[in-house]
């Protein structure tokens, strides 16, 4: 996790969405392509992959200021959802809203993010816990990919926590997420493939101290927007006292494995829990991990699965501890860095700020950070064939910040430094701004 693989003086030729080649200036510039590409000067910038937030929850309303208040105030996270806020106090909002509104919001996070470098973003429902509201939530998020340049991989979390209607029942609610939304999930197909991006013209970045060009060219006509199939490609659980048993979770993943989804867990982020259960069903992240036990990170050491740590979750809630990086990296399991940007614990779209606080109060080295960032984000969604570095056959995923010293990216924090993002060869609308 600590390669980079730096090139100095480097160029990215793009086409089609598409990286071309990747090396120094005047490698790039020998390329068949080279001379018919428009130039992007990046001098003095570095340049990245653009960011996997590979845990967001994007599907909420309004912020929850009396939850943050209160927290302000002295009480924890649980004493605050015992009394009525925490992840149900989102729910009225998302199952009043319409899916337009809720769209409008979904894709303002997206730019958001955008903006800060990000381009892939795995975005869960999981504030509406109906079957109405949770498609409601999924179609939401769906129609702000469709209008967004990035890619966004969608996420079932009907099983967040119970809502109130089931309290004295949670056995029927787990039995409608197993029985009706996993389903309902899992044989949706967009009716809408027919959408696709403004052509754009081509562009080029320039980045070396001797003024050279490398290249970001357009995306073609006819790449959708957004992949246009499942409503959603993971089913997430929050596997924690309070929300759902260990033995709950294992129906709910039971369930998705055998409707071919994706699967993907919260846990350990407020107690201890074993993870065998959960890793029966190769999940392709498990996330949050503050409590994970040595014998577990010896298990993991030996998958394929990723821990995504969240460490602006332990930082907006005020916690003195935090997952245990070092511990997961020096066993060998393969972590990821993502925001989980949400309104009850994580408020933020930022990867930078996550970089930052994963090298000051999780010791993770910059260079980690950003492989954790980006790489093994991509790796999270198992969609490391086609995102999180900067290689030839690679979606056109590129960030821009203004830096000289990759370093600085988790350097800094307060302020953004990202010039500019391309997703899949487009520019995001920071360009404007
Ligand atoms: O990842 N832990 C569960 N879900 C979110 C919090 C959601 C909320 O409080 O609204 C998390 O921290
Ligand atoms: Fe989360």
């Amino acid at each position: 996790m600590r390669d980079l693989g730096i090139i100095e003086d480097g160029a990215v030729l793009i086409s089609g969405g598409k990286i071309v080649t990747v090396g120094t200036t005047d490698e790039v510039a020998k390329h068949e392509l080279a001379w018919k590409a428009d130039e992007i000067d990046c001098s003095h910038n570095v340049i990245l992959p653009g960011f996997v937030d590979s845990h967001t929850h994007p599907v909420f309303t309004a912020p929850r200021l009396i939850d943050f208040e209160k927290r302000t105030a002295g009480a924890s996270y649980e004493e605050i959802a015992e009394a009525g806020g925490g992840i149900r106090a989102s729910l009225r909002g998302v199952r009043d809203a319409s899916r337009e509104k809720l769209a409008e919001h979904v894709r303002r996070a997206f730019d958001e993010m955008a903006a800060q470098g990000t381009t892939t973003v795995e975005a869960k429902s999981g504030y509406g816990l109906s079957f109405d509201a949770e498609m409601k939530s999924l179609k939401a998020i769906r129609a702000a990919a469709q209008q967004w340049p990035g890619t966004v991989v969608p996420t079932l979390l009907g099983a967040h926590v119970v809502p109130p209607e089931y309290r004295d029942d949670p056995e029927e609610y787990v039995r409608i997420v197993c029985e009706q939304m996993i389903p309902a999930v899992a044989k949706s197909r967009s009716l809408d493939s027919s959408v696709t991006p403004a052509s754009r013209d081509d562009l080029v970045a320039r980045d070396d101290k001797s003024g050279k060009s490398r290249e970001l060219n357009g995306t073609p006509e006819g790449v959708p927007f957004q992949n246009t199939a499942r409503l959603a490609e993971f089913v997430d659980v929050f596997c924690e006292r309070g929300a759902f048993s260990m033995e709950q979770s294992r129906r709910i993943l039971r369930s998705a494995v055998e409707h071919n989804l994706g699967v993907r867990a919260h846990v350990c982020q407020l107690t201890p829990a074993k993870l065998a259960p959960l890793i029966e069903f190769h999940p392709a992240s498990l996330d949050h991990m503050d409590f994970v036990s040595d014998e577990d990170i010896a298990a993991l050491a030996k998958l394929d699965t990723v821990a995504t740590l969240l460490p602006a979750a332990n930082y907006f809630l005020g916690l003195t501890d935090f997952p245990p990086a070092r511990k997961l990296i020096d066993s060998g399991v393969p972590v990821a860095l993502a925001t989980d940007y949400n309104p009850g614990t994580s408020p933020t779209p930022s990867m930078p700020f996550v970089l930052s606080v994963a090298c000051t109060h999780m010791k993770m080295s910059p260079a980690e950070a950003i492989v954790a960032a980006t790489y093994n984000g991509a790796c999270a969604l198992r969609l490391q064939g086609r995102k999180g570095s900067l290689e030839p056959g690679k979606d056109a995923d590129i960030a821009i910040f203004d830096a000289t010293d990759y370093r600085e990216l988790a350097y800094w924090f307060g302020v953004n430094r990202c010039k500019e993002t391309f997703l899949r060869g487009i520019p995001s609308r920071s360009r404007e701004r």
